[in-house]
Protein backbone atom coordinates (compact mmCIF):
# COMPACT_ATOMS: atom_id res chain seq x y z
CA UNK A 1 0.00 0.00 0.00
CA UNK A 2 2.11 2.91 -1.12
CA UNK A 3 0.18 5.75 1.01
CA UNK A 4 0.79 9.25 -0.41
CA UNK A 5 -0.48 12.75 -0.23
CA UNK A 6 -2.70 14.52 -2.16
CA UNK A 7 0.33 17.19 -2.21
CA UNK A 8 2.59 14.89 -3.58
CA UNK A 9 0.11 12.97 -5.93
CA UNK A 10 -0.50 15.81 -7.67
CA UNK A 11 3.40 16.18 -8.31
CA UNK A 12 4.17 15.12 -12.57
CA UNK A 13 7.10 12.60 -10.34
CA UNK A 14 3.82 11.05 -9.13
CA UNK A 15 2.62 9.77 -12.75
CA UNK A 16 3.13 6.07 -13.15
CA UNK A 17 2.71 5.14 -9.83
CA UNK A 18 0.59 2.66 -8.11
CA UNK A 19 -0.83 4.89 -5.02
CA UNK A 20 -3.03 4.84 -2.40
CA UNK A 21 -4.89 8.21 -1.27
CA UNK A 22 -7.53 8.83 1.65
CA UNK A 23 -9.37 12.12 2.58
CA UNK A 24 -12.58 13.30 2.21
CA UNK A 25 -14.98 14.07 -0.81
CA UNK A 26 -15.66 17.54 -2.12
CA UNK A 27 -17.58 16.84 -5.12
CA UNK A 28 -18.79 14.28 -7.34
CA UNK A 29 -19.77 14.08 -11.17
CA UNK A 30 -21.25 11.85 -12.91
CA UNK A 31 -20.34 11.60 -16.65
CA UNK A 32 -22.84 10.32 -19.35
CA UNK A 33 -19.96 7.84 -20.32
CA UNK A 34 -20.53 5.97 -17.58
CA UNK A 35 -17.71 6.49 -15.20
CA UNK A 36 -17.62 9.10 -12.26
CA UNK A 37 -14.82 12.43 -11.35
CA UNK A 38 -14.64 12.41 -7.57
CA UNK A 39 -13.01 15.29 -6.43
CA UNK A 40 -10.73 14.60 -3.17
CA UNK A 41 -9.06 16.89 -0.42
CA UNK A 42 -6.97 15.61 2.35
CA UNK A 43 -5.71 18.90 3.59
CA UNK A 44 -2.32 18.23 2.90
CA UNK A 45 -2.55 21.15 -0.18
CA UNK A 46 -5.21 23.74 -1.27
CA UNK A 47 -6.50 21.76 -4.36
CA UNK A 48 -8.07 18.36 -4.69
CA UNK A 49 -7.03 15.65 -6.78
CA UNK A 50 -9.29 14.33 -9.19
CA UNK A 51 -9.79 10.48 -8.96
CA UNK A 52 -11.51 8.92 -12.08
CA UNK A 53 -13.97 5.79 -11.36
CA UNK A 54 -15.34 3.72 -13.79
CA UNK A 55 -18.97 1.79 -13.62
CA UNK A 56 -16.70 -1.29 -14.15
CA UNK A 57 -15.84 -1.19 -10.18
CA UNK A 58 -18.09 -3.69 -8.20
CA UNK A 59 -19.53 -0.67 -5.66
CA UNK A 60 -19.46 1.78 -8.65
CA UNK A 61 -23.88 1.48 -8.29
CA UNK A 62 -23.74 0.78 -4.81
CA UNK A 63 -20.97 3.52 -2.99
CA UNK A 64 -19.64 5.20 -5.76
CA UNK A 65 -22.06 7.26 -7.16
CA UNK A 66 -23.86 7.89 -3.38
CA UNK A 67 -20.69 9.80 -2.63
CA UNK A 68 -21.05 13.05 -1.62
CA UNK A 69 -19.36 16.29 0.16
CA UNK A 70 -18.01 15.06 3.46
CA UNK A 71 -17.50 11.72 2.81
CA UNK A 72 -14.45 9.62 3.36
CA UNK A 73 -12.82 7.42 1.44
CA UNK A 74 -9.88 5.66 0.46
CA UNK A 75 -9.04 5.03 -3.32
CA UNK A 76 -6.21 2.98 -4.29
CA UNK A 77 -4.92 3.12 -7.88
CA UNK A 78 -2.72 4.26 -11.15
CA UNK A 79 -1.56 7.82 -10.85
CA UNK A 80 -2.15 8.91 -14.91
CA UNK A 81 -1.10 12.23 -16.75
CA UNK A 82 -4.68 14.33 -16.62
CA UNK A 83 -6.16 16.07 -19.76
CA UNK A 84 -7.95 18.51 -17.14
CA UNK A 85 -7.17 22.03 -16.70
CA UNK A 86 -5.26 22.93 -13.70
CA UNK A 87 -3.79 19.68 -12.78
CA UNK A 88 -1.01 17.78 -14.01
CA UNK A 89 -2.53 14.40 -12.34
CA UNK A 90 -5.27 12.61 -11.83
CA UNK A 91 -6.22 8.88 -10.30
CA UNK A 92 -7.39 6.02 -12.05
CA UNK A 93 -9.32 4.07 -9.72
CA UNK A 94 -8.96 0.68 -9.06
CA UNK A 95 -10.63 0.04 -5.75
CA UNK A 96 -13.00 2.79 -3.72
CA UNK A 97 -13.12 2.12 -0.07
CA UNK A 98 -15.77 4.03 2.27
CA UNK A 99 -15.31 4.95 5.59
CA UNK A 100 -18.08 7.34 6.35
CA UNK A 101 -21.22 8.74 4.94
CA UNK A 102 -22.16 12.21 4.81
CA UNK A 103 -25.90 12.95 4.43
CA UNK A 104 -25.93 15.69 1.95
CA UNK A 105 -29.37 16.97 4.14
CA UNK A 106 -27.51 18.07 6.73
CA UNK A 107 -23.63 18.72 6.13
CA UNK A 108 -23.36 22.16 6.01
CA UNK A 109 -20.14 22.70 4.01
CA UNK A 110 -22.31 22.09 0.51
CA UNK A 111 -20.99 23.65 -2.58
CA UNK A 112 -22.54 27.23 -1.09
CA UNK A 113 -19.73 29.45 0.26
CA UNK A 114 -20.67 30.38 3.41
CA UNK A 115 -19.25 33.48 5.58
CA UNK A 116 -16.77 33.77 7.98
CA UNK A 117 -18.94 34.44 10.19
CA UNK A 118 -20.91 31.44 9.89
CA UNK A 119 -18.10 29.44 9.55
CA UNK A 120 -16.77 30.23 12.99
CA UNK A 121 -20.82 28.72 14.51
CA UNK A 122 -18.79 25.37 12.64
CA UNK A 123 -15.65 25.65 14.47
CA UNK A 124 -15.52 21.64 14.43
CA UNK A 125 -16.16 21.57 10.37
CA UNK A 126 -14.08 24.89 9.57
CA UNK A 127 -10.83 23.23 9.06
CA UNK A 128 -12.42 21.37 6.12
CA UNK A 129 -12.76 24.83 3.98
CA UNK A 130 -10.05 26.12 1.82
CA UNK A 131 -9.80 29.25 3.74
CA UNK A 132 -8.89 27.71 7.31
CA UNK A 133 -6.99 24.78 5.82
CA UNK A 134 -4.78 27.28 3.41
CA UNK A 135 -4.77 29.70 6.96
CA UNK A 136 -3.58 26.71 8.45
CA UNK A 137 -0.75 25.41 6.63
CA UNK A 138 0.46 29.08 7.19
CA UNK A 139 -0.10 29.25 10.43
CA UNK A 140 2.12 25.86 10.86
CA UNK A 141 4.81 27.61 8.43
CA UNK A 142 5.11 30.46 10.22
CA UNK A 143 5.94 28.76 13.61
CA UNK A 144 8.45 26.31 11.97
CA UNK A 145 10.13 29.82 10.96
CA UNK A 146 9.92 31.28 14.14
CA UNK A 147 11.41 27.70 15.99
CA UNK A 148 14.21 27.70 13.16
CA UNK A 149 15.46 31.71 13.16
CA UNK A 150 15.97 31.62 16.81
CA UNK A 151 17.10 27.85 16.92
CA UNK A 152 19.60 29.11 13.91
CA UNK A 153 20.62 32.51 16.31
CA UNK A 154 21.90 30.20 18.72
CA UNK A 155 18.59 30.31 21.59
CA UNK A 156 17.58 28.80 23.89
CA UNK A 157 13.88 27.70 24.24
CA UNK A 158 12.59 28.20 27.85
CA UNK A 159 8.74 27.19 28.77
CA UNK A 160 7.66 29.93 30.93
CA UNK A 161 4.52 29.19 33.19
CA UNK A 162 1.37 29.81 32.04
CA UNK A 163 -0.18 30.10 36.10
CA UNK A 164 1.44 33.34 37.83
CA UNK A 165 0.25 35.31 40.25
CA UNK A 166 2.68 38.35 38.49
CA UNK A 167 0.90 40.54 36.24
CA UNK A 168 3.54 41.48 33.73
CA UNK A 169 2.05 44.49 31.78
CA UNK A 170 0.98 45.75 34.68
CA UNK A 171 -2.43 46.14 33.34
CA UNK A 172 -4.70 44.19 35.76
CA UNK A 173 -6.30 41.97 32.72
CA UNK A 174 -5.96 39.04 33.85
CA UNK A 175 -8.17 35.71 34.58
CA UNK A 176 -8.48 34.32 37.77
CA UNK A 177 -7.02 30.59 38.77
CA UNK A 178 -8.48 29.37 41.84
CA UNK A 179 -9.78 26.39 42.92
CA UNK A 180 -12.05 28.17 45.49
CA UNK A 181 -15.88 27.62 45.33
CA UNK A 182 -17.44 31.04 43.82
CA UNK A 183 -20.54 30.08 46.00
CA UNK A 184 -18.85 29.51 48.86
CA UNK A 185 -15.75 31.86 49.11
CA UNK A 186 -13.82 31.84 52.71
CA UNK A 187 -13.01 35.25 54.18
CA UNK A 188 -10.25 36.42 56.97
CA UNK A 189 -11.06 38.16 59.67
CA UNK A 190 -10.67 41.26 58.06
CA UNK A 191 -13.24 40.34 55.31
CA UNK A 192 -10.64 39.82 52.74
CA UNK A 193 -11.16 36.65 50.00
CA UNK A 194 -8.66 33.72 52.54
CA UNK A 195 -6.46 33.33 49.70
CA UNK A 196 -4.29 31.18 51.80
CA UNK A 197 -7.06 28.06 51.50
CA UNK A 198 -6.67 28.59 47.53
CA UNK A 199 -4.88 26.18 45.84
CA UNK A 200 -1.67 28.38 45.44
CA UNK A 201 -2.11 30.03 48.65
CA UNK A 202 -2.33 33.47 47.14
CA UNK A 203 -3.94 35.46 44.17
CA UNK A 204 -3.16 33.21 40.77
CA UNK A 205 -3.59 34.15 37.40
CA UNK A 206 -3.03 33.04 33.75
CA UNK A 207 -0.22 34.71 32.47
CA UNK A 208 -0.30 37.89 30.29
CA UNK A 209 3.09 37.35 28.75
CA UNK A 210 6.49 35.02 29.56
CA UNK A 211 8.97 38.20 29.84
CA UNK A 212 9.44 38.47 33.47
CA UNK A 213 10.41 34.82 33.58
CA UNK A 214 12.07 34.95 29.89
CA UNK A 215 14.59 38.12 31.71
CA UNK A 216 15.28 34.97 34.32
CA UNK A 217 16.85 33.07 31.88
CA UNK A 218 17.73 35.47 29.79
CA UNK A 219 20.15 36.94 33.12
CA UNK A 220 22.08 33.16 33.13
CA UNK A 221 21.52 32.00 29.66
CA UNK A 222 22.20 34.68 27.42
CA UNK A 223 19.44 34.08 24.47
CA UNK A 224 16.56 32.43 25.19
CA UNK A 225 12.66 32.86 24.16
CA UNK A 226 9.55 31.79 24.91
CA UNK A 227 6.36 30.92 22.59
CA UNK A 228 3.14 29.99 24.11
CA UNK A 229 -0.30 30.50 24.78
CA UNK A 230 -0.65 34.48 26.99
CA UNK A 231 -4.33 35.09 28.55
CA UNK A 232 -5.81 38.72 28.38
CA UNK A 233 -9.16 39.52 29.76
CA UNK A 234 -9.62 42.49 27.66
CA UNK A 235 -13.13 43.04 26.92
CA UNK A 236 -12.41 44.36 23.23
CA UNK A 237 -14.40 42.64 20.29
CA UNK A 238 -12.00 44.27 18.22
CA UNK A 239 -11.14 42.53 15.01
CA UNK A 240 -7.14 42.32 16.26
CA UNK A 241 -7.73 41.08 20.04
CA UNK A 242 -8.15 37.59 21.70
CA UNK A 243 -8.38 36.85 25.11
CA UNK A 244 -6.12 33.76 24.28
CA UNK A 245 -3.29 34.29 21.83
CA UNK A 246 0.48 33.12 21.11
CA UNK A 247 2.84 34.92 21.82
CA UNK A 248 6.76 34.55 20.88
CA UNK A 249 8.72 36.17 23.01
CA UNK A 250 12.82 36.59 23.01
CA UNK A 251 15.12 37.96 25.71
CA UNK A 252 18.52 38.70 25.47
CA UNK A 253 20.93 39.65 28.04
CA UNK A 254 23.56 42.16 26.98
CA UNK A 255 21.23 43.93 24.56
CA UNK A 256 20.37 47.29 23.94
CA UNK A 257 17.31 48.77 22.12
CA UNK A 258 19.44 49.00 18.93
CA UNK A 259 20.01 45.50 19.15
CA UNK A 260 16.02 44.37 19.64
CA UNK A 261 15.15 46.74 16.54
CA UNK A 262 17.63 44.80 14.36
CA UNK A 263 16.48 41.47 15.38
CA UNK A 264 12.81 42.23 14.89
CA UNK A 265 13.38 43.08 11.68
CA UNK A 266 15.56 40.11 10.44
CA UNK A 267 13.06 37.90 12.77
CA UNK A 268 10.27 39.34 10.63
CA UNK A 269 11.81 39.39 7.37
CA UNK A 270 12.98 35.80 7.65
CA UNK A 271 9.01 34.79 8.37
CA UNK A 272 8.08 36.91 5.28
CA UNK A 273 10.76 35.65 3.29
CA UNK A 274 9.97 31.82 3.91
CA UNK A 275 5.83 32.25 3.87
CA UNK A 276 6.86 33.77 0.38
CA UNK A 277 8.92 30.12 -0.74
CA UNK A 278 6.99 27.57 0.95
CA UNK A 279 3.53 28.48 0.41
CA UNK A 280 3.24 29.93 -3.01
CA UNK A 281 -0.06 28.30 -3.66
CA UNK A 282 -2.36 29.10 -0.69
CA UNK A 283 -0.93 32.94 -0.65
CA UNK A 284 -1.98 32.99 -4.56
CA UNK A 285 -5.13 31.72 -2.87
CA UNK A 286 -5.36 34.65 -0.19
CA UNK A 287 -4.22 37.06 -2.83
CA UNK A 288 -7.07 36.53 -5.24
CA UNK A 289 -10.08 35.19 -2.87
CA UNK A 290 -9.16 37.33 0.65
CA UNK A 291 -6.93 40.80 0.02
CA UNK A 292 -4.99 41.49 -3.47
CA UNK A 293 -2.34 43.28 -1.39
CA UNK A 294 -0.83 40.22 0.22
CA UNK A 295 1.62 39.55 -1.97
CA UNK A 296 2.65 42.97 -1.99
CA UNK A 297 2.41 43.12 1.77
CA UNK A 298 4.59 39.82 2.32
CA UNK A 299 7.17 41.61 -0.26
CA UNK A 300 7.45 44.53 1.57
CA UNK A 301 8.34 42.86 4.93
CA UNK A 302 10.66 40.62 3.18
CA UNK A 303 12.64 43.22 0.91
CA UNK A 304 11.98 47.11 2.27
CA UNK A 305 14.10 48.43 5.27
CA UNK A 306 11.80 49.30 8.16
CA UNK A 307 11.87 52.82 8.24
CA UNK A 308 13.01 53.80 12.24
CA UNK A 309 11.18 57.10 14.16
CA UNK A 310 10.83 57.54 17.61
CA UNK A 311 6.86 58.20 19.28
CA UNK A 312 7.88 62.25 19.33
CA UNK A 313 8.78 62.83 15.75
CA UNK A 314 5.90 60.28 14.69
CA UNK A 315 3.76 62.71 16.40
CA UNK A 316 4.92 65.71 14.95
CA UNK A 317 4.48 63.91 11.28
CA UNK A 318 1.27 62.93 12.07
CA UNK A 319 0.27 66.69 13.46
CA UNK A 320 2.08 68.16 10.57
CA UNK A 321 0.21 65.91 7.87
CA UNK A 322 -2.72 67.84 8.04
CA UNK A 323 -4.81 64.54 8.19
CA UNK A 324 -8.30 64.13 9.71
CA UNK A 325 -8.55 61.59 12.53
CA UNK A 326 -11.26 60.59 14.46
CA UNK A 327 -8.55 60.24 17.60
CA UNK A 328 -6.77 63.52 18.53
CA UNK A 329 -3.77 63.38 18.45
CA UNK A 330 -1.18 64.92 20.97
CA UNK A 331 1.95 64.03 22.34
CA UNK A 332 1.51 61.67 25.58
CA UNK A 333 -0.81 59.86 24.53
CA UNK A 334 -1.30 56.09 22.74
CA UNK A 335 -1.55 55.71 18.85
CA UNK A 336 -4.43 54.79 17.29
CA UNK A 337 -4.85 52.03 14.75
CA UNK A 338 -5.72 54.78 12.08
CA UNK A 339 -2.64 57.25 13.69
CA UNK A 340 -0.67 53.68 12.94
CA UNK A 341 -1.99 53.23 9.78
CA UNK A 342 -1.67 56.31 8.33
CA UNK A 343 2.41 56.10 9.19
CA UNK A 344 2.28 53.21 7.72
CA UNK A 345 0.75 53.06 4.63
CA UNK A 346 0.47 56.66 3.95
CA UNK A 347 4.12 58.80 4.67
CA UNK A 348 6.30 55.29 4.64
CA UNK A 349 5.19 52.29 2.85
CA UNK A 350 7.35 50.15 4.87
CA UNK A 351 6.76 48.51 7.93
CA UNK A 352 8.01 51.05 10.83
CA UNK A 353 9.57 50.30 14.12
CA UNK A 354 8.44 53.36 16.62
CA UNK A 355 10.68 53.80 19.82
CA UNK A 356 10.84 55.90 22.67
CA UNK A 357 7.36 56.06 24.45
CA UNK A 358 5.93 58.53 26.70
CA UNK A 359 7.13 56.52 30.52
CA UNK A 360 3.13 57.15 31.46
CA UNK A 361 1.52 54.59 28.83
CA UNK A 362 4.26 51.77 28.90
CA UNK A 363 4.96 49.44 32.02
CA UNK A 364 7.34 49.45 34.91
CA UNK A 365 9.69 47.38 33.11
CA UNK A 366 10.91 49.46 30.54
CA UNK A 367 14.73 51.02 30.38
CA UNK A 368 13.86 55.25 31.16
CA UNK A 369 15.79 57.56 29.14
CA UNK A 370 17.78 60.53 30.55
CA UNK A 371 15.01 62.89 29.22
CA UNK A 372 13.07 61.74 32.19
CA UNK A 373 9.67 61.71 30.29
CA UNK A 374 10.44 58.82 27.76
CA UNK A 375 11.44 55.56 27.67
CA UNK A 376 13.20 52.88 25.55
CA UNK A 377 10.49 51.15 23.98
CA UNK A 378 9.89 49.60 20.83
CA UNK A 379 6.49 48.65 18.48
CA UNK A 380 6.88 47.49 15.42
CA UNK A 381 3.91 48.35 12.84
CA UNK A 382 3.27 46.79 9.88
CA UNK A 383 0.84 48.29 7.16
CA UNK A 384 -3.05 47.42 7.40
CA UNK A 385 -2.21 45.58 10.47
CA UNK A 386 -0.51 47.74 12.91
CA UNK A 387 1.31 46.87 16.26
CA UNK A 388 2.64 43.63 15.56
CA UNK A 389 5.58 43.46 18.07
CA UNK A 390 5.98 45.14 21.56
CA UNK A 391 9.10 45.15 23.31
CA UNK A 392 11.64 47.60 24.77
CA UNK A 393 15.20 47.87 26.43
CA UNK A 394 14.21 46.40 30.43
CA UNK A 395 15.07 49.15 33.13
CA UNK A 396 18.21 47.46 34.91
CA UNK A 397 18.97 49.59 37.66
CA UNK A 398 17.64 48.97 40.63
CA UNK A 399 17.07 52.13 42.18
CA UNK A 400 14.66 53.42 39.03
CA UNK A 401 13.10 50.12 38.51
CA UNK A 402 11.87 50.17 42.26
CA UNK A 403 10.69 54.07 41.73
CA UNK A 404 8.57 53.27 38.34
CA UNK A 405 7.15 50.48 39.83
CA UNK A 406 5.99 52.62 42.68
CA UNK A 407 4.66 55.00 40.23
CA UNK A 408 2.66 52.89 38.66
CA UNK A 409 1.10 51.25 41.80
CA UNK A 410 3.10 47.97 41.88
CA UNK A 411 4.61 46.85 45.04
CA UNK A 412 8.51 46.14 44.81
CA UNK A 413 8.18 43.62 47.45
CA UNK A 414 5.65 40.97 45.65
CA UNK A 415 8.90 41.43 42.60
CA UNK A 416 11.50 40.70 45.26
CA UNK A 417 12.58 38.18 42.56
CA UNK A 418 12.55 40.22 39.98
CA UNK A 419 14.37 43.19 41.61
CA UNK A 420 16.95 39.92 42.64
CA UNK A 421 17.88 40.25 39.03
CA UNK A 422 19.47 44.04 39.15
CA UNK A 423 20.97 43.35 42.71
CA UNK A 424 23.05 40.00 41.77
CA UNK A 425 24.52 40.95 38.03
CA UNK A 426 22.65 43.22 36.68
CA UNK A 427 22.88 43.37 32.54
CA UNK A 428 21.86 45.98 29.75
CA UNK A 429 18.93 43.52 28.19
CA UNK A 430 16.12 43.86 25.95
CA UNK A 431 13.10 41.60 24.12
CA UNK A 432 10.06 41.93 22.29
CA UNK A 433 6.55 39.92 21.89
CA UNK A 434 5.02 38.95 18.08
CA UNK A 435 1.16 38.43 18.74
CA UNK A 436 1.35 35.22 16.30
CA UNK A 437 -2.68 35.70 15.16
CA UNK A 438 -1.15 39.31 14.45
CA UNK A 439 1.55 37.84 11.84
CA UNK A 440 -0.89 35.29 10.21
CA UNK A 441 -3.30 37.90 9.31
CA UNK A 442 -0.72 40.08 7.98
CA UNK A 443 0.56 37.64 5.70
CA UNK A 444 -3.08 35.66 4.53
CA UNK A 445 -4.94 39.30 4.24
CA UNK A 446 -7.92 37.81 6.68
CA UNK A 447 -9.23 40.58 8.39
CA UNK A 448 -10.41 39.37 11.67
CA UNK A 449 -8.38 37.36 14.03
CA UNK A 450 -11.07 34.91 15.06
CA UNK A 451 -9.95 33.13 11.56
CA UNK A 452 -6.55 32.38 12.18
CA UNK A 453 -6.67 30.53 15.41
CA UNK A 454 -8.03 27.43 15.25
CA UNK A 455 -10.69 27.72 18.58
CA UNK A 456 -10.88 31.71 19.41
CA UNK A 457 -11.68 32.77 22.66
CA UNK A 458 -13.29 36.53 22.82
CA UNK A 459 -15.55 37.48 25.33
CA UNK A 460 -18.69 34.95 25.47
CA UNK A 461 -17.46 32.54 23.20
CA UNK A 462 -15.58 29.34 24.93
CA UNK A 463 -18.41 26.73 23.30
CA UNK A 464 -15.44 24.37 21.80
O1 LIG B 1 2.70 44.79 23.38
P1 LIG B 1 2.44 43.62 24.28
O2 LIG B 1 1.40 43.76 25.31
O3 LIG B 1 3.85 43.28 24.92
C1 LIG B 1 4.11 42.38 25.90
O4 LIG B 1 3.31 41.63 26.39
C2 LIG B 1 5.57 42.32 26.29
N1 LIG B 1 5.67 41.74 27.63
C3 LIG B 1 6.33 41.52 25.27
C4 LIG B 1 7.80 41.43 25.55
O5 LIG B 1 8.48 42.44 25.52
N2 LIG B 1 8.31 40.25 25.83
O6 LIG B 1 2.09 42.35 23.39
C5 LIG B 1 2.98 41.91 22.38
C6 LIG B 1 2.22 41.58 21.12
C7 LIG B 1 1.46 42.75 20.50
O7 LIG B 1 2.30 43.55 19.73
C8 LIG B 1 0.42 42.03 19.67
O8 LIG B 1 0.97 41.58 18.45
C9 LIG B 1 0.11 40.82 20.52
O9 LIG B 1 1.20 40.61 21.37
N3 LIG B 1 -1.10 41.00 21.33
C10 LIG B 1 -2.29 40.43 21.06
N4 LIG B 1 -2.68 39.61 20.07
C11 LIG B 1 -3.96 39.18 20.09
N5 LIG B 1 -4.86 39.51 21.02
C12 LIG B 1 -4.52 40.32 22.06
N6 LIG B 1 -5.42 40.61 23.01
C13 LIG B 1 -3.18 40.82 22.10
N7 LIG B 1 -2.51 41.62 22.94
C14 LIG B 1 -1.26 41.71 22.46
MG1 LIG C 1 1.86 46.63 22.89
Amino acid sequence: MNKISICEARQAEAIGQQATLQGWVRTRRDSKGGFSFLELNDGTCLANIQVVADADLPNYESEIKRLTAGCSVTVRGEMKASGGKGQATEMQAAEVTVHGWSDPDEYPLQKKRHSMEKLREWAHLRPRTNTMGAVMRVRNRICRSIHDFFQEEGFLYVHTPIITASDCEGAGEMFRVTTLDPANIPLDAKGQVDYKQDFFDRPSYLTVSGQLEGEIYATALGKVYTFGPTFRAENSNTSRHLAEFWMVEPEIAFYDLEDNMGLAERFLKRIATEVLANCEEDIEFFQKRIDDQVLETLQTIAEKPFHRISYTEAIERLEKSGAKFEFPIAWGTDLQAEHERYLTEKLFGTPIILYDYPDAIKPFYMKCNEDGKTVRAMDVLLPRVGEIIGGSQREDRLDVLETRMKEQGICPEDYWWYLDLRRFGTVPHAGFGLGLERMVQAVTGITNIRDVIPFPRTPGNAEF
